[in-house]
């Protein structure tokens, strides 16, 4: 992962905790009273991959383990990860994509109520991606995946040879002289893999996308319906199809791209086929960039323009990270596919803590703020989840103190104590395992190896309650704490 050039070194610590009494008054442990989105506390874990779905999307024993974790922990609400709203084989990713999977998603929403007492919202996020390969060996690529153009046989000079034979002097060209023969999408699909780009209008499949995806994303939300979701969260974030409408890098010319107005459209027409299909009482809301924290990328000044579009359309909350791109991907090694957490832009969505002067944590609070604001300005009042670096009662309760969010989002410190919520609610802070910002689950899931966090998943093994990874080395969830 990219890591800010000057490398100062932070370890997290935590002055003071709250006593009991302080925090049961507190504004984190107060209720939201939204007209759909009714939370016990003001708490919420957002939306984290942990690799435990079957090959075939399916919900697994695995999978109901590691949400009924985090609910023993009763947060405000847990949301359950980027879950594939098309049927196609994605491998141990979750998929709401067909009725077959309703039954499995029930059996997980059970268990998340049985484990939190009731306590916990539990919401899914729905997620739509474009093709993405893996990096090719060169050969593959200049033998089969690569069309022979003219270009290239008039850059080359080799207008009458037949295609085998401009296939072997391709393959022959040092990495420089390439550059002058390929195109810069042809470079990127060898140095990278093929990556799909909602731009690519000359692609039916992508042209298409305003009228396919709408569908796709209302009927993934009646089957969260249907499974006993209390919501939906859009994945509006990242480098995925709905967040690349919205980048300012989208120059669609099809009335879907280009001005921010164009850019709002679908993630609004998908929001407004969601709302169709599940009614007016129904928790919708959606996850997307305060900064896409990359050249040309949209900013927080885009961020408040869309945050007020999607508030005056209905939505019920305000999910909001931040980069996590592609554009700025680091290489892959031949074999792997890019991944979108390398970059610099990948650094601002998971701070690590070998960082720069402003250090690891809150580093989205300011942008989220005033993406609230503007909200607000707006008249209205939809609720604003900020989410990043955020592992202290104290820093918590600043943001709703403050106004800077209404609901505070804790992805890799209730990874890493999953109790967090109960134990600083018990005024047991001092107890709690205070996340590293090692990454090193973030590095399991560019692996996509099962998640787990470092600070105990070597604890225990041998209990009867460890369930091991298939490494057979780590557990697979967090060791039990009570009270
Ligand atoms: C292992 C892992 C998987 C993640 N998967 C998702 C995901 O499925 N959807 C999403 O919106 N964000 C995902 N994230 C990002 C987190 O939700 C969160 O925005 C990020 O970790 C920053 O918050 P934090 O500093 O509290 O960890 C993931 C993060 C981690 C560490
Ligand atoms: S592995 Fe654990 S300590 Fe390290 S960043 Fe992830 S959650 Fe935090």
């Amino acid at each position: 992962m990219w890591k800010p050039p000057e490398r100062i070194k932070y370890q997290t610590t935590v002055a003071r905790w709250p006593t009991e009494g302080e925090a049961v008054g507190s504004r984190l442990y107060s209720p939201l009273s939204s007209p759909n989105l009714s939370l016990e506390q003001r708490t919420w874990v957002p939306a984290m991959v942990p690799w435990r779905a079957s090959e075939e999307g399916d919900v697994t024993q695995d999978v109901i383990d590691w949400y009924a974790r985090f609910a023993e922990g009763m947060p405000g609400a847990i949301v359950v990860e980027a879950t594939g709203i098309r049927d196609i084989p994605s491998g141990p990713l979750l998929r709401i994509s067909d009725e077959r999977y309703v039954a499995g998603l029930r059996r997980l929403t059970d268990a998340v109520r049985e484990a939190s007492g009731g306590q916990t919202r539990l919401l899914i996020q729905l997620i739509d991606f474009l093709t993405i390969r893996r990096r090719p060996q060169p050969e593959a690529f200049f033998n089969r995946f690569l069309d022979v153009t003219a270009t290239h046989r008039q850059r080359l000079g080799m207008k009458q040879q037949d295609e085998q034979a401009v296939r072997q002097r391709l393959l022959s060209l040092s990495d420089s002289e390439l550059e002058d023969v390929l195109s810069p999408r042809e470079l990127e699909s060898l140095r990278q893999g093929y990556r799909e780009r909602v731009t690519d209008t000359h692609l039916p499949t992508v042209s298409t996308l305003p009228t396919t995806l709408p569908v796709l994303f209302a009927q993934a939300a009646r089957r969260a319906q249907a499974a006993g979701f209390d919501g939906v969260e859009l994945h509006y974030a990242h480098a995925y199809t709905m967040a690349s409408f919205l980048s300012a890098t989208n120059t669609r010319s099809d009335g879907y791209g280009g001005s921010r107005e164009h850019r709002v459209r679908l993630p609004l027409e998908v929001y407004e086929a969601v709302r169709a299909e599940v009614g007016e009482d129904y928790a919708v809301g959606c996850r997307f960039l305060s900064d896409e924290i990359i050249a040309t990328g949209s900013d927080v000044d885009d961020a408040c323009f869309f945050a007020k579009e999607f508030a005056l359309a209905g939505m019920d909350f305000l999910s909001l990270s931040r980069g996590g791109k592609f554009d700025d991907a680091k290489q892959p090694k031949v074999g792997w596919a890019a991944y979108p957490y390398t970059g610099q832009s990948g650094y601002e969505c998971m701070p690590a803590y070998l960082s720069d002067e402003r250090g690891p944590w809150g580093r989205n609070s300011e942008p989220v703020s005033q993406i609230r604001a503007a909200v607000h300005s707006a008249g209205m009042s939809t609720p604003i989840i900020s989410t990043g670096g955020i592992h202290s009662f104290d820093q918590a309760e600043a943001l709703l103190a403050e106004g800077k969010a209404d609901v505070v989002g804790f992805a890799r410190q209730a990874l890493a104590d999953p109790d967090w919520f109960q134990k600083v609610r018990l005024g047991r802070g001092n107890e709690v395992l205070l996340c590293r910002y090692s990454n090193y689950c973030e590095g399991l899931d560019q692996k996509h190896k099962q998640v787990t966090c470092e600070l105990w998943d070597r604890a225990a093994l041998d209990s009867p309650d460890a369930i091991l990874a298939t490494d057979g080395k780590r557990r697979l969830t967090a060791p039990h704490w009570s009270p």
